[in-house]
């Protein structure tokens, strides 16, 4: 049994420490926000994320988990240190490692015996090295060796991610690190899950060309039903038979309103930048990003085409906040552009979301919430639909004839059924469906 210290208790950092606990280990979550340690000791979370909370009990019962202001402390008694801090991007899209760095000198300054230390915050490739370097250069006293071990749980899916992940990917230069971290894992690696090994600036770079792969197979599929929108074609038998084809794969090929979230877009722009101070031409990716602003905007713009030209004083429903379903968070939500979009035009917003509507409502005070969809779309010319909730998936659309003032229906994520919305005389359009309209 290992003890570990955990760096950082954001999204990813408490699903390794619970999921790490769980394996097995002894694990100490360190965090500077008091409220959130305790918090956590007490067995509550921070955030909405399905089957979490259970693990997160079950762990501090069984005394392998717990929470720590104390970073000195964690590292001095570990022999395992994870990273799993923020790397915010600055203004040019860079990302800002301060954290990081002041994490890896307090590891220099407190690690009593050898230390690995185990990144798993994306950060720019290159950086590992450069941690080390720096851990070096402090002169530390115990021997340290940093290893690259980037994460790729999803939020909404981030339990089910940690215990059965795709692969999980090593840049590591020693065998002895590479025997800690067959060790660490070891339960995982009885249920055959592939490790990829190899050296830290390849593990950096795989954690970038994954994201940004996934962003540009959306932003296709997305562009894809912009067009079959307008010939007339269906993007979802489209997207089905392109995924048929084993080249291709059935995943990530959903059309919607434009990704968000807090790694897609980031991700994406810290890739460029890494291209850009390398200078090694990142074409495609940034004309990912400009894409995907395009594809937010989209939107409101369709929305005031069909009621010609201009939505000033109309009551607009806005079901889905999260920047995708099962998740509270709303970090880079298509719906702030969408929201925005509409005050702009002078709208009046009638929102909804299952979890993320406290969130939302730290962006956007003033606008009405609702603690339903039904509640949301009443008295409401129109009703725009942004995330894939299931429940939205089950709207009463008798309810909604019958409740709101209009009957335009703007669905992003095809939850509905357009003949059945057609037999109820809305005026519904999907995204990509160009035969909705037939
Ligand atoms: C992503 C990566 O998938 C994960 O591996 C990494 O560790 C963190 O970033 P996450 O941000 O949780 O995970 O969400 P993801 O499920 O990838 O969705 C990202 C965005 O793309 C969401 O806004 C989602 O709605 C959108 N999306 C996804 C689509 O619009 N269509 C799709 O087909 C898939």
């Amino acid at each position: 049994m290992k003890n570990i210290a955990v760096i950082g208790t954001g999204y990813v950092g408490l699903v390794v420490a619970v999921g790490l606990a769980d394996l097995g280990n002894r694990v100490i979550g360190v965090d500077i926000n008091n409220a959130k340690i305790s918090m956590l000791n007490k067995g509550k979370l921070p955030f909405y994320e399905p089957g979490l909370k259970d693990y997160l009990e079950v762990n501090i019962e069984s005394g392998r988990l717990k929470f720590n202001r104390d970073a000195s402390s964690a590292i001095a008694n570990s022999s395992v240190v994870i990273l799993t801090l923020g790397t915010p991007p600055k203004r040019d899209g860079s990302s800002n490692l301060e954290y990081l760095e002041s994490s890896v000198d307090e590891i220099a300054d407190y690690a009593r015996d050898y230390t690995l230390v185990v990144t798993k915050s994306t950060v720019p490739v290159g950086t590992n090295r450069a941690l080390g370097e720096r851990i070096n250069a402090r002169g530390a006293r115990a021997e340290i060796e940093i290893v690259s071990n980037p994460e790729f749980l999803r939020e909404g899916r981030a339990v089910q991610d940690f215990f059965h992940p795709d692969r999980v990917v090593i840049g590591a230069e020693s065998e002895r690190a590479r025997e800690i971290l067959r060790d660490i894992y070891g339960a995982l690696r009885l249920d055959e899950v592939p490790f990829v090994w190899c050296g830290l600036e390849t593990a950096e770079l795989i954690k970038y060309a994954t994201n940004a792969f996934l962003a540009t197979k959306i932003t296709f599929i997305n562009q894809m039903a912009n067009l079959a929108g307008k010939v007339g074609a269906d993007i979802s038998l489209i997207a089905k038979s392109m995924g048929m084809d084993g080249r291709i794969g059935e995943k990530f090929l959903h059309p919607g309103p434009g990704f968000g979230g807090s790694c897609l877009p980031k991700d994406i722009r810290a890739l460029t930048s890494t291209g850009d101070s390398f200078d090694v031409d990142m074409g495609l990716v940034k004309s990912v990003i400009f894409a995907n602003e395009e594809q937010k905007a989209r939107v409101v713009a369709k929305l005031k085409e069909l009621f010609g030209g201009q939505l000033h004083g109309l009551s607009i429903a806005v079901l889905g906040l999260a920047f995708k379903s099962n998740t509270d968070d709303v970090r880079e939500s298509p719906t702030l552009r969408v929201v925005a979009d509409l005050l702009k035009e002078e709208a009046i917003v009638h929102a909804h979301d299952p979890q993320a509507m406290d969130n939302f409502k730290a962006v956007f005070p003033h606008i009405n919430y609702y603690a339903s969809g039904h509640e949301a779309m009443k008295g409401t010319d129109a009703v725009l639909i942004l995330t894939e909730w299931n429940e939205y998936r089950s709207l009463d659309l008798g309810q909604m004839r019958r409740e709101m003032r209009g009957r335009i229906i703007l669905d992003t994520r095809n939850l509905l059924d357009p003949r059945l919305a057609r037999e109820y005389e809305f005026i519904y359009l999907g995204n990509g469906r160009g035969a909705d309209l037939a």
